[in-house]
């Protein structure tokens, strides 16, 4: 059986994902390092100062900075991130997903969030999703970012729920490991070969159903 089902926020619940992206674009235009959207998936579900190192690396440039000056980049770049979610409304909740939490509520299966963002709560709220959710971890408090599993188990022990009992819902490469290493069951949101070491693999959030999640979970020893 499934205790609870575990989100991701950004690309998963609400197409923040292009967000970040624009965000950490106009910053790593601003000091030199432009990148594509093949890079970038490299940066999805990876937190804040992780990302401006892989960014720093990927253009050379990671000894040039000092820690004060690191922190003023992220900072800068969440500024622009944050002006970007100021207009978030109901209706920026991608299909199906709140059907599905609806589904979930219903069938007394707990519903959590494993998001590696700060601004997590924020967005959820501008969502009007709130109520749906049994926990959320708060991102601040996590030690070590995604691919590291510590955010899912986290989330998992405030609902009480054993790990091999949980599915963990994910769009981005490293939180499709962070779920494959907290033992629990994958299911990753987009493309084959980014996300192929999921258990399950939806093109769109079109595809939430609990009853297919149920099914393929059935399956899964
Ligand atoms: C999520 C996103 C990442 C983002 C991270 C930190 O995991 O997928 O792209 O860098 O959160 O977000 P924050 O809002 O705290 O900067
Ligand atoms: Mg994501």
């Amino acid at each position: 059986h499934i205790d609870a089902i575990i989100f991701d926020l950004d690309g998963v619940i609400t197409d923040t994902a292009e967000y970040h992206y624009l965000a950490w674009k106009k910053l790593g235009e601003e000091i030199g390092i432009p990148f594509d959207r093949e890079f970038n998936e490299t940066l999805k579900g990876v937190s804040r100062m992780d990302s401006l190192e892989r960014i720093l690396e990927h253009g050379g440039r990671q000894n040039d900075f000092t820690p004060v000056q690191k922190e003023a980049l992220a900072s800068k770049k969440n500024d622009h991130y944050v002006q970007l979610i100021q207009t978030i409304t109901e209706k920026d909740v991608l299909p199906g997903v709140e059907n599905f939490l609806k589904q979930i509520k219903e069938a007394g299966i707990k519903i959590a969030m494993a998001s590696s963002s700060k601004n997590a709560l924020f967005v959820t709220e501008k969502l009007g999703l709130m109520t749906y959710f049994d926990h959320i971890v708060d991102a601040a408090t996590v030690v070590r970012s995604k691919p590291d599993p510590e955010v899912f188990l986290k989330a998992a022990k405030a609902v009480d729920a054993a790990p091999a009992n949980c599915i963990g819902v994910e769009d981005a490469a490293a939180g499709v490991c962070a779920i494959n290493d907290a033992e629990m069951f994958a299911v990753g949101i987009g493309d084959r070969s980014v996300l192929g070491h999921a258990r399950m693999i939806l093109q769109s959030t079109k595809e939430l159903n609990l009853e297919t999640f149920l099914n393929e979970y059935a399956k899964k020893d």
